[in-house]
């Protein structure tokens, strides 16, 4: 218990594509830095070097007639290096790590957009990421086409300004698919409420930020 004592803390971002995740993530470290917290900013798939070049193979729709299985796993080979060299010293150091998306993804993209199920994706991560759980984690709750439409327009931006592979192999998936992953995700919700807390995205940025600021504070009893 006493090495746990000591420990910082994990806090991950889900949602749909588009949900506003990786805004909300960078407001939250704001305030936290400000009050004096060390904070660590990472992503998923991604976050090392390695990781880095599997994102592009897992995103670029350049990659044709990816198994769904390969896909996971993939998913799973980017996390364990990014737990090993960057989530767990972060946390070992007593840094608050604020990680975009992790686990529940896998559950709800790979496990639920995919039609995997949730049982190997949580069998490997019990198998790969050493028992590694979220304190905390916030669900961006927005509605599929909204989201959808906002990420697709992003991503084309992206794409012609910077003249960069694109990231776009998830956003051509059908609106089922990700009416399927949002459900995966509120399913997770339902069944650790304790660990996953339910923002409602579809207010102003301030607004859910807010929620958000406030929330992080009761949950992990930070200073003000
Ligand atoms: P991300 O960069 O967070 O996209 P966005 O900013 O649009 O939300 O994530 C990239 C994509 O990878 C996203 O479409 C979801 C997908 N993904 C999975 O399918 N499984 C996973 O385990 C993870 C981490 C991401």
């Amino acid at each position: 218990m006493s090495a746990h004592a000591q420990r910082g803390k994990f806090i991950t971002f889900e949602g749909l594509d588009g949900s506003g995740k990786s805004t909300q993530l960078e407001k939250l470290a704001k305030v936290l830095r400000a009050g004096g917290c060390s904070v660590v900013t990472t992503r998923e798939p991604g976050g090392t070097t390695t990781g880095e070049k599997i994102r592009h193979v897992l995103l670029d729709s350049g990659t044709a007639g990816l198994s769904s299985q390969a896909e996971l796993a993939l998913m799973f080979a980017s996390r364990a290096q990014h737990i090993k060299e960057v989530i767990q010293p972060a946390l070992h150091e007593g840094k608050i790590v604020l990680c975009d998306r992790f686990t529940d993804s896998t559950e709800a993209y790979q496990g639920g957009g995919r039609k995997l199920g949730s049982d190997p994706v949580l069998q490997l991560h019990d198998i790969l990421c050493g028992g590694l759980r979220p304190d905390l984690t916030i669900l961006m709750d927005s509605d599929v086409a909204a989201s959808v439409e906002r990420a697709r327009r992003r991503n084309k931006t992206r794409h012609s300004s910077r003249g960069k592979s694109d990231e776009n192999r998830f956003e051509q998936e059908s609106r089922a698919f990700f009416s399927r992953v949002r459900h995966a995700f509120l399913a997770i919700a339902e069944r650790e409420p304790q660990r996953v807390v339910v923002v409602n995205a579809r207010g102003t940025r301030a607004q859910t930020h807010a929620k958000i600021v406030e929330l992080v504070r009761k949950k992990l009893k930070l200073a003000k």
